[in-house]
């Protein structure tokens, strides 16, 4: 990571040749041969013109990462009637979309192929053609390193990538999360290396994804959006862009802010999924059911918000996002106490599952996990989803297997656990259906995610043992001896 950028640095990586002498007053030098006049000051950019275009659906938009952010938001802009230019570095997802197909199990590809069909849109590898469009839009991921810092790898490439095909009026708006500072300190050096400057050749904005997959009640349209920008044009741009996706828009005064509403949302999650797990374990030992407590708790009608422990964190942003602004308010002397303990207390959930799990074979079956056949039911990271990133299921599987039990999954939404950096003996293995032939070879089902389409009533009455991380078998009312909360 690279929280200082510095500007000549980054010419020197578009360019073959070491830097070049002093710029000439004719214009600065580009990594294609082209020479970027400077702009005048009376040469301004008609941002007004650039918004009617918005108004009118006639601009077109160009989304770069097409992931579970960037899909949804192309398919958004698309059936708005906006041509839309979705770019990827990665070529298999190019073309699955290109041929009509999709790869998020939400976004059905008969959307895909339609949207194709009425020429709404056109996916490409190729960064040069982003010329072509009047807004760029970044939706690519921002993970944490191995230190658990943030790595901004992808937002930097793709800025870079972006820089040499900058066009003069162009909007360009990073959606990914981040800490505050990174669209101005990181993305802002890097685009005006092309010799344009922000605000008065092109127009920077920063919009964080309130995506929740998964949720039917929402979708990127009826989701309000923040929005933050360099300056009163790039809001106005932004703004107006937004306005014909979303319902509603929600201006704030600078980039920094935007970026800061958004680390607030996920941390408030992430600190009060913290609550609850601690909750469950103190009242556990009480002889109390926190989820009962949560039920009773959640008919208050001012004051409280219900939210519910479970096997740990999962998915790209509440185990992540957090760390965003520890490592950023190092920077200010400042120790991020709140967000570490709920780290702290989030992390140790899965391995308080695994020790649930031993105690209660021990309990009810009296046999060692050593030896046992777990079967993890639900892998992804929350239900109805088809994303397993960070799931503590993952981690769930590894524990038992490093204690000596064989661990295998079921999961409706996910064939196959893909290949991950983190857990590379989980690589490749495959869903087993559930059956009554499962069940009978199993010892254990450790309920990780409460999938709708799972038939718990199948898994109840033929398991001899389930640990239940989401209250799902009492919700649906097979509450049963064989059931243990976890
Ligand atoms: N998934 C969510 O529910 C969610 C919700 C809110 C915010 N976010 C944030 O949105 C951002 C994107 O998350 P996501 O879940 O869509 O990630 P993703 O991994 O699903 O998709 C990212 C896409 O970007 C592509 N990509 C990577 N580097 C690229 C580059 N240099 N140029 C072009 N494409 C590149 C990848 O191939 C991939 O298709 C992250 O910052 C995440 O924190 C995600």
């Amino acid at each position: 990571m690279t929280p200082a950028i510095d500007p000549k640095r980054r010419l020197r990586k578009w360019t073959e040749d070491p830097l070049p002498g002093p710029l000439c007053d004719l214009g600065y030098p580009v990594p294609n041969g082209r020479v970027m006049p400077v702009q005048q000051a009376e040469d301004r950019v008609d941002v007004d013109a650039l918004i009617a275009r918005f108004r009118e659906h006639t601009a077109r938009i160009g989304v770069i990462g097409l992931g579970y952010v960037g899909l949804p938001l192309l398919r958004t802009a698309a059936e708005r009637g906006f041509s839309m230019l979705g770019v990827d570095i990665d070529r298999g997802k190019v073309d699955v979309l290109n041929a009509g197909g999709s790869y998020i199990g939400h976004i059905g590809a008969d959307i895909i192929a339609g949207l194709r069909a009425a020429r709404r849109f056109e996916a490409t590898d190729d960064f040069s053609r982003l010329s072509e469009v009047d807004a760029i839009i970044l939706c690519v991921p921002t993970p944490l390193t191995r230190q658990r810092e943030p790595d901004l790898t992808f937002v930097e490439r793709t800025t870079e990538s972006i820089a040499p095909h900058l066009r003069r009026g162009q909007l360009v708006v990073l959606e990914s999360t981040t800490y505050p500072g990174t669209t101005r300190e990181v993305m802002q050096p890097i685009l005006e290396m092309s010799g344009f400057q922000s605000g008065r050749d092109f127009f920077l904005a920063y919009s964080p994804e309130r995506e929740d997959p998964g949720n039917a009640e929402f979708a990127t349209s009826n989701i309000p959006k923040v929005v933050g920008a360099d300056g009163p044009d790039a809001l106005r741009l932004a703004c107006a862009l937004y306005h014909e996706l979303v319902a509603k828009t929600v201006p704030v005064t600078s980039l920094e802010t935007a970026e800061a509403v958004k680390l607030t949302e996920n941390i408030f999650r992430s600190v009060n999924i913290a609550l609850v797990n601690e909750l469950k374990i103190v009242f556990e030992a009480m002889g109390i059911d926190v989820w009962e407590v949560i039920e009773a708790a959640k008919t208050k009608p001012f004051g409280y918000m219900p939210f519910y422990p479970g096997p740990g964190l999962g998915g790209h942003c509440i185990p992540i996002d957090p760390f965003y602004l520890t490592w950023k308010a190092r920077e200010y002397d400042i120790a991020t106490r709140f967000i570490e303990l709920a780290g702290e207390i989030n992390t140790a959930m899965p391995r308080r599952v695994v020790d649930k799990t031993v105690a209660a074979l021990s309990e009810r079956a009296g046999r060692a996990l050593n030896g046992a056949q777990v079967l993890i039911v639900g892998v992804a990271y929350k239900k109805n989803v088809d994303d397993p990133r960070e799931s503590p299921a993952l981690k769930i599987m590894e524990f038992f297997e490093q204690r000596g039990a064989k661990a295998s999954f079921h999961d409706p939404h996910l064939a196959k656990i893909p290949q991950t950096r983190e857990h590379p003996t989980l690589n490749g293995r495959s869903s087993l259906p559930l059956t009554e032939a499962t069940l009978a070879a199993i010892d254990v089902a450790v309920i990780c995610t409460d999938h709708d389409v799972i038939d718990y009533a199948l898994l109840v009455g033929k398991c001899p043992l389930i640990i239940d991380t989401r209250n799902v078998c009492a919700r649906r009312g097979l509450s049963s001896e064989r059931v243990v909360k976890a």
